[in-house]
């Protein structure tokens, strides 16, 4: 397990964002797992940047979305499809066929669109690296406390914590939906690399628990401590509870002389 502790969030996505692109760079068709909410949209912002300026392509790339609200259409504005289209694909020439969410309309079989979602992961060779935040309760994806450690794509429903996280996204008046379908966490654990980013003092405790905690499944994101290649990529803030933060630092000051030509 890697720490990389950072000063700010534009240091986290530079480095977010250089994972990734030498994910690309290594193999043309990799396959990336991508997250939403406002973690990821500087990493999106340098990729975005990256694809610009000529130095990644994501021709042949696939991806897979965490998860997706039940409930709302696919060109409603709160929906995750809206989000990545925004944020990441209609800026950037991955084909929009190429690109997937574990969308489940009302009346669809749950259970079905979850096999099919493991399916299609499985089909495109598995992911290569999946992109992740953390929700102040610890879950990744929509994985709320409880989850089990092995699940697979299936629904969640949201925890009363989420919901009140995510409102500031909703207006008053507007639908905000209780249920997703969300890639389990035995999915995320077979990513062959991950990388999770967090920035700012109100993930610190989420971020102490999933690194310096005992493994549970009260806290999903701590199941990353039995993933051989993930990466904590964080900033001061998120760092401010960590009890080894100084080790962190001079383990990656190493790590960056090793690869030294
Ligand atoms: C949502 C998403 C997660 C995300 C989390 C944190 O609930 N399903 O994938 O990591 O919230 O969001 P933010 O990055 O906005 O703090």
């Amino acid at each position: 397990m890697e720490v990389v502790v950072v000063d700010d969030a534009n240091a986290v996505a530079k480095i977010a964002a250089e994972r990734i692109t030498r994910v690309i760079t290594e193999k043309p068709y990799a396959v990336l797992g991508l997250a939403t909410g406002s973690s990821p949209l500087l990493t999106y912002a340098t990729l975005i940047e990256k694809y610009r300026q000529n130095e990644i392509s994501f021709e042949h790339v696939t991806s897979f979305n965490l998860d997706e609200y039940i409930g709302i259409a696919q060109n409603n504005p709160q929906s995750y499809r809206y989000f990545m289209d925004k944020h990441l694909f209609s800026n950037i020439n991955i084909l929009p066929e190429n690109t997937y969410l574990p969308v489940c309309k009302v009346k669809e079989r749950p259970e079905q669109i979850g096999a099919c979602y493991e399916k299609a992961i499985e089909n495109a060779g598995g992911i290569d690296i999946q992109l992740l935040g953390i929700g102040a309760n610890g879950h990744i994806g929509f994985n709320e406390p409880v989850s089990s450690l092995s699940s697979r794509t299936r629904v969640k429903t949201l925890t009363e914590q989420t919901i009140n996280d995510n409102a500031r996204l909703f207006a008053y008046d507007e639908y905000q939906p209780h249920l997703a379908m969300t890639m389990g966490i035995g999915t995320i654990m077979d990513s062959k690399r991950v990388v999770l980013i967090a920035t700012g003092k109100k993930k610190a405790s989420a971020i102490k628990a999933a690194i310096e905690g005992p493994i549970s499944a009260m806290h999903p994101a701590s199941v990353l401590q039995m993933h051989q290649h993930t990466s904590f990529i964080i900033d001061e803030s998120a760092a401010s509870e960590l009890a080894h933060v100084k080790y962190y630092k001079w383990c990656f000051a190493e790590d960056q002389k090793l690869k030294k030509p």
